[in-house]
């Protein structure tokens, strides 16, 4: 079997964690969660004070402590994933919350934040065997990955799928309350100068609305299989 790099990119909330775990697993990858990566760097800025309760970011305050910002992804057997650390700490869990989630979109537009986050993905993949989910894989961090899904489901399924999470978690919001955060992030990320989400021309849409998780992992392995197969045709 042929060793790849998988791109999934997409919309907040549909599902590209979920898939991008499952398939790492089932094909013993690594899994690197781009997003976690912006949200280490937004949580820090929120805990030395470089947000305001306004969302101004002190954006040269935070560029001069980039160096300072490390991440990584740990993988806890127990869990059977992997788990975001930002300077040693496990932040797997406060990354995920509604504060870093309200501030992570402008934080990530930062040239300089990009600039770092993409070498450091680029670095992680380098050997393929990687699945990625993001916004700007398939388009720019690794715009020759083999594989490239793009995924979206229905704005409601999305918000209820993500208030779920957030009530699992102890956090609870209303229905519009996610949906907002969900609206107003998709905007800024499909909106913003460097690398908005966008899809790539040779990504295949992924549209889970009414797959389950199952649904969705087979589609992509047989995906994989199709590819496989063809490769081996030509060889
Ligand atoms: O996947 P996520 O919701 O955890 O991502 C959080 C934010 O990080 C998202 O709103 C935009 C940004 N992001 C990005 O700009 N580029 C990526 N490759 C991944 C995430």
């Amino acid at each position: 079997m042929t060793i790849i790099t998988i791109a999934i990119d997409g919309f907040s909330s549909c599902g590209k964690s979920t898939l991008a775990k499952a398939l790492a697993q089932k094909l013993h990858y690594n899994y690197i969660d781009t997003g976690a990566m912006y949200r280490c760097v937004t949580l820090y800025a929120l805990r030395h004070g470089f947000i305001d309760k306004k969302q101004n970011i002190e954006e040269r305050k935070l560029i001069t402590v980039l160096p300072m910002i490390n991440v990584d992804f740990i993988f806890n057997a127990h869990k059977k994933t992997s788990e975001t650390y930002l300077n040693g700490e496990n932040v797997e869990h406060e990354i995920r919350g509604m504060e870093v989630s309200n501030n992570v979109s402008k934080v990530s537009a930062i040239h300089e934040v990009r600039e770092k986050m993409v070498a450091l993905q680029r670095e992680m993949g380098k050997n393929k065997a990687v699945v990625l989910d993001g916004r700007d894989i398939g388009t720019n961090v690794f715009p020759n990955a083999e594989l490239k899904i793009f995924m979206t489901a229905d704005n409601d399924i999305r918000a209820r799928r993500r208030m779920d999470e957030y009530t699992a978690h102890g956090q609870f919001f209303t229905l519009e309350e996610v949906k907002l955060n969900l609206h107003k992030r998709d905007y800024a990320d499909s909106h913003r100068k460097e690398n908005p989400l966008t899809r790539a021309k040779d990504a295949i849409i992924l549209d889970n609305t009414d797959l389950t998780k199952e649904e969705q992992l087979e589609f992509v392995l047989k995906l994989i299989a199709d590819m496989q197969l063809t490769k081996d045709r030509v060889e």
